[in-house]
C-alpha cells in the first residue's frame, strides 16, 4: 500500500519585538514609501539579545506538536531548515531534539538558505514514503538579523526573524507532497553570500574588518532569477502532480518581495484571491517564511483541511523549490492524555523563553526599539 505523509500539525514563533520601516529610517538613508514599494514590507519582527534560533524553533515545533498530538519522544526524525544556526557546529537540530525531549531521536539540519523549508518537506516525504519513518518534526527557522549588516540599507530591510514547523506523518490516504520540484544554480552564488565565517574565509579580525561576516546581496541579480524559475518551478510542480491551476485552494508562496510573488502567481495562472501574503508584517524570514504563512493561513481560514496547496521558494545557491501539498483530516489517533495539558501549560513560547538556560549568543547589532 502507498504511504503518503499528511501534514497533522503546524506551529509558529515570531518574536515579539516589531520594528517598522519609520523605525529604519532613524537610523538608515530610507524611507517607508521605497520599502513597501519595491518589496511590500511594512515591518518585521526581530528578536532580543539572548534569543536563540534553537529556542525558536523549540517553541515553534511544541504548537505543531501539541496540535498533532505528537508526543517528542514519539518522533522518527526532525529536521531543522535554516541558514542562521545557533552554532556552525553542533547543528542546531540536536539542539532543538534535546531541548523537545525527543530523546535520541534522529536530527539533522538541513541549510539551503530561503528553500530549506520546501527541500526539507520534500526529504521527510521520502523517509514516510520509504517506510523508514512515521512521525517527523520540520521546522524552517531563522535569525536573520544577526547576520545583515544594519548599515546596508539594500539588504537589511528585506530581513525579519522567525520559525515556523509542521509535524508530517504517515497515512495511506492520498495526501501530503504530492509533488515536488528542487532546482539549484550555483554559478550565481555570489549574487546572495555570506562570505565570512566558513572555510574560505574563516573567522580572523581581517575578516571581520571587512565586513565578510555579513549577507551581501545583489537584489536586482537575484530579482531577476527569482521571476525567471519561481512561475516555472510551480508549473511544473502542478504539472507533476496532475493538476492545473484551478485545483490549487491557495498558493503560499515565499515571501521575500510582493512583485515577485505577484508575477510568479500571473505565470501559473493563480488569481490574487488564491495567493498568500503576509510579507507586510514579517519582511523575508528565508526558510520559516512557508510554515509561518501556512500557520497564518489555517488561523484566517483562508486554508482549511483537505485544500491542496502549493509552496514555492527561492534563494541563496541559487535555488529554487516548490511542491504541491494536500492536508487531509489527521487519520492518526490524536490521544488526549495528561501531557497535553502540560504541554500547553509549560511549553508555551514565554514561559520556554524565560525558563530556557541562558545560550551565549552574539551581542545584538539590531537597532533598539523605539
Ligand atoms: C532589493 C530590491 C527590493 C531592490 O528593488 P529594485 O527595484 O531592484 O531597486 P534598484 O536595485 O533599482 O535600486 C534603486 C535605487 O534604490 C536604492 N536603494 C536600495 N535600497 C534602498 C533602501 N532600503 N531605501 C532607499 N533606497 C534604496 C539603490 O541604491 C538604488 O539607488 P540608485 O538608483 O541611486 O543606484 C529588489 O531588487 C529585490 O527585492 N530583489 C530580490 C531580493 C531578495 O528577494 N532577496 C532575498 C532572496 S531569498
Amino acid at each position: 500500500m502507498k504511504r503518503y505523509g499528511n501534514i497533522t500539525g503546524w506551529g509558529k514563533y515570531v518574536p515579539s519585538r516589531v520594528v517598522t520601516n519609520a523605525d529604519l529610517e532613524q537610523t538608515l538613508d530610507t524611507n517607508d514609501e521605497w520599502i513597501v514599494t519595491r518589496t511590500g514590507i511594512r515591518e518585521r519582527h526581530i528578536v532580543e539579545a539572548g534569543e536563540s534560533t534553537s529556542q525558536i524553533s523549540i517553541a515553534a515545533a511544541r504548537d505543531a506538536l501539541d496540535m498533532a498530538g505528537v508526543h517528542p519522544k514519539d518522533l522518527d526524525l526532525i529536521i531543522v531548515a535554516t541558514s542562521s544556526p545557533d552554532y556552525l557546529t553542533p547543528p542546531v537540530s540536536s539542539q532543538v531534539q534535546d531541548g523537545l525531549g525527543a530523546k535520541n531521536v534522529g536530527a539533522f539540519t538541513l541549510v539551503n538558505g530561503c528553500t530549506g523549508f520546501v527541500y526539507a518537506l520534500a526529504t521527510a516525504q521520502q523517509f514516510i514514503s520509504s517506510g523508514a519513518c512515521e512521525t517527523i518534526l520540520i521546522v524552517g527557522a531563522e535569525l536573520t538579523s544577526r547576520f545583515v549588516d544594519w548599515n546596508d540599507r539594500e539588504t537589511c530591510v528585506l530581513f525579519g526573524d522567525g520559525a515556523g514547523a509542521v509535524v508530517m506523518q504517515a497515512t495511506d490516504v492520498p495526501s501530503g507532497v504530492l509533488s515536488f520540484v528542487l532546482g539549484s544554480d550555483g554559478s550565481g552564488a555570489e549574487h546572495l553570500i555570506l562570505p565570512g565565517g566558513g572555510a574560505v574565509h574563516p573567522p580572523s579580525h581581517e575578516n571581520l574588518d571587512a565586513g565578510l561576516h555579513s549577507v551581501r546581496m545583489n537584489g536586482r541579480e537575484v530579482f531577476k532569477f527569482a521571476t525567471r524559475v519561481l512561475g516555472k518551478a510551480l508549473r511544473q510542480a502542478l504539472h507533476q502532480a496532475g493538476l492545473e491551476a484551478e485545483d490549487i485552494d491557495l498558493f503560499i508562496p515565499h515571501q521575500a518581495n510582493v512583485r515577485i510573488i505577484d508575477r510568479a502567481a500571473r505565470f501559473a495562472n493563480l488569481p490574487p484571491e488564491k495567493v498568500f501574503v503576509n510579507i507586510e508584517k514579517y519582511g523575508n524570514t528565508s526558510a520559516a517564511s512557508i510554515p509561518i504563512a501556512l500557520c497564518e493561513a489555517f488561523e484566517q481560514g483562508r486554508a482549511k483541511i483537505g485544500d491542496t496547496l502549493a509552496f514555492v521558494a527561492f534563494g541563496a545557491g541559487l535555488t529554487w523549490a516548490s511542491a504541491v501539498v494536500k492536508i487531509t483530516e489527521n487519520t492518526q489517533p490524536v490521544p488526549k492524555s495528561w501531557w497535553q495539558g502540560l504541554v500547553s501549560r509549560w511549553f508555551s513560547p514565554n514561559h520556554l523563553v524565560s525558563n530556557s538556560a541562558p545560550q551565549k549568543t552574539p551581542a545584538d547589532h539590531t537597532p533598539e526599539a523605539n
